[in-house]
C-alpha cells in the first residue's frame, strides 16, 4: 500500500509518497539520498541507524515511514548546516572518537540529545544515553571523553 507522507529533514520539508512496509530509514537513504543514518542490524539492536525524530532519538530501522508523517527529523547532516563542524562533530574528531565511522552518525545524535536535554551530565548519565549504540572500534572511552568535553565548555548539544 502507497502513502503520502510529509515531514521535515534537516529543515527541509519533504511530501513523499511511500510504502508502507518501508521504514523511515528506508525514506531517508533511498528516497532522500540522506545517508548518514547507516544499515546495520536492522532490528533495534546497534544504533547505527539512529536519528532525531521532534527532538528524541529513534532507531530510524523500527520507524515504519507511515509513521514518520508530520515529523521533524535531524540527521547527522543537519548538524554542519552552514559548513561548520557542530561541536559534537569537531569534539569526535580532537578527542580520535571516530575510527572506522559506522557508529558515528547515530552516536552524534544520541548525544546531541543528552546535551539538549542534560547539558552538562554525568560519566554514568553519558553512557545510559549510549546503552542503544553500539561500537566495535573506540571502546566508548575516547567518546565519552569528546562529549564531556563539549559540555565542560558549555557548548552543550546547540551548533555554533
Ligand atoms: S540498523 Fe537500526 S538499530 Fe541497527
Ligand atoms: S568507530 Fe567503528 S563502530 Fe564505532
Amino acid at each position: 500500500m502507497l502513502h503520502e507522507i510529509s515531514l521535515t529533514v534537516n529543515g527541509d520539508l519533504h511530501t513523499l509518497v511511500v510504502r508502507s512496509h518501508h521504514t523511515l530509514l528506508q525514506v531517508l537513504r533511498e528516497q532522500l539520498g540522506i545517508t548518514s543514518p547507516k544499515r546495520g542490524c536492522e532490528n533495534g539492536e546497534c544504533g547505527a541507524c539512529t536519528v532525531l525524530m521532534d527532538g528524541l532519538p529513534v532507531n530510524s530501522c523500527l520507524v515504519l515511514a507511515p509513521e514518520a508523517d508530520g515529523t521533524t527529523i535531524e540527521t547527522a547532516e543537519g548538524l554542519s548546516a552552514g559548513g561548520e563542524l557542530h561541536p559534537l562533530q569537531e569534539a569526535f574528531i580532537q578527542h580520535n572518537a571516530v575510527q572506522c565511522g559506522f557508529c558515528t552518525p547515530g552516536m552524534l545524535m544520541s548525544s546531541k540529545a543528552l546535551l539538549d536535554r542534560l547539558p552538562h551530565p554525568t560519566e554514568d548519565e553519558i553512557r545510559d544515553a549510549l546503552v542503544g549504540n553500539l561500537c566495535r572500534c573506540t571502546g566508548y572511552l575516547r567518546i565519552v571523553e569528546a562529549i564531556q568535553d563539549v559540555a565542560a565548555r558549555g557548548e552543550e548539544g546547540k551548533p555554533k
